[in-house]
């Protein structure tokens, strides 16, 4: 059995006051969670503070990103070295909004991916259609592109120790969330796909879904055979909030 995953995407989000405040918030609320993983993933400049109030508890710290390379003259940019020497164990790589803001190709996520696995740290790869391609019929078609530049680059078992969100581009900070139905028929795709180079990692790998999940539709979706947790973004936000969807992955 999968255990479910429910991470926070804070994004370019909070204060320093404000984050100490809500993370202070979640590691109490996770104390009497059972069953499930949490992680949040705060801004960078954010993260010592949030490892600093996780430190001995059971809520793990993410980065938003990491750099293709690994030191040197990249301004502006955080290596995943960098990352996992403050106390990070997840990196969200391939968000949509990198994808589309800062025009990240599946090429370019998929070395992201390499350099974090390489590392140690946990990639939580992000693939997901947009509208048009949706209504196109080509979302199974997008997934299964983006997946196939990181075998490209890692081969059969890339998703070995990896986590997976499912996150429709459609679905993202718009109020409006995949059906339960929807989100599971392409995470059962996403799955098969591994499956037909690895399926004991298919089986291993946790998909989690992300777009506008939150306390009032978290379970239903949770409940999917296949999905296997949430990358939750505005919902994240607040602690009460963010536990309750957290409590609905238990
Ligand atoms: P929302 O939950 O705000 O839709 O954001 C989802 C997301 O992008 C998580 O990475």
């Amino acid at each position: 059995m999968r255990t479910p995953l429910v991470a926070g995407n804070w994004k370019m989000n909070g204060s320093r006051e404000s984050v100490k405040e809500l993370i202070n918030g979640v590691v109490e609320g996770a104390k009497s969670l059972n069953g499930v993983e949490v992680a949040v993933c705060p801004s960078t400049i954010h993260i010592a503070d949030v490892v600093a109030v996780t430190a001995g508890s059971n809520v793990a710290v993410g980065s938003q990103d990491a750099c293709t390379e690994l030191k040197g003259a990249f301004t502006g940019e955080t290596s995943i070295d960098m990352i996992k020497d403050m106390g990070c164990q997840y990196a969200i790589i391939g968000h949509s909004e990198r994808r589309t803001l800062y025009g990240e190709s599946d090429e370019i996520v998929a070395e992201k991916f390499s350099v974090v696995k390489k590392s140690g740290v946990t990639p939580i790869f992000c693939i997901g259609e947009t509208l048009e391609e949706r209504e196109s019929g080509i979302t199974e078609e997008v997934c299964a592109r983006q997946i196939d530049a990181v075998f490209t680059a890692e081969g059969d078992n890339a998703f070995e120790g990896s986590v997976i969100a499912y996150e429709p581009v459609w679905a993202i900070g718009t109020g409006k969330t995949a059906s339960p139905e929807q989100a599971q028929s392409v995470h059962a795709f996403i799955r098969q796909h591994i499956a037909k180079r690895n399926a004991d990692v298919a089986e291993k790998v946790q998909i989690l879904y992300g777009g506008s999940m939150n306390p009032a539709n978290a379970k239903e979706l949770i409940g999917q055979t296949d999905i296997d947790g949430g990358l939750i973004g505005g919902a994240s936000l607040k602690a009460d909030d963010f536990m309750a969807v957290c409590q609905a992955g238990q």
